[in-house]
């Protein structure tokens, strides 16, 4: 059975920042090829610093933690910095993820990024 840190079991009992934005300034979806399971994120931006970050996922528990734990680490961070965060760092900063557990890490930070892909690509 796989073993899970602390911190993924307490992401995935309580996820932060579950939900949709409904006026969204930057949506981004990405579907993981290896499951097929999905994950959307929604950023609210001001004056270049992500002011709300919210996730809808369709997956797994791992990936239920990693989007929440993307959405916490992401908020307050300017868009560069956002654009920076790695699936790397995230699964460290929930203590690790069993290896058969590690392509469910790949989802949250390139959604993340699409998202503010999508926001600049509206040229605001
Ligand atoms: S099994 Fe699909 S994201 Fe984890």
């Amino acid at each position: 059975m796989a073993f899970y840190s602390e911190k993924v079991m307490d992401h995935f009992a309580n996820p932060r920042n579950v939900g949709e934005i409904k006026d969204a300034d930057g949506i981004g979806e990405v579907g993981n090829p290896i499951c097929g399971d999905m994950m959307t994120f929604y950023i609210k931006v001001k004056d270049n610093i992500l002011e709300d970050v919210k996730f809808k996922t369709f997956g797994c528990g791992a990936a239920i933690a990693v989007s929440s734990m993307v959405a916490e680490m992401a908020k307050g961070k300017t868009l560069d910095e956002a654009m920076q965060l790695t699936n790397a760092q995230v699964a460290e900063a929930l203590g690790g993820l069993p290896p058969n557990k590690m392509h469910c890490s790949n989802l949250g930070a390139a959604a993340l990024h699409k998202a503010i892909e999508n926001y600049k690509s509206k040229g605001k």
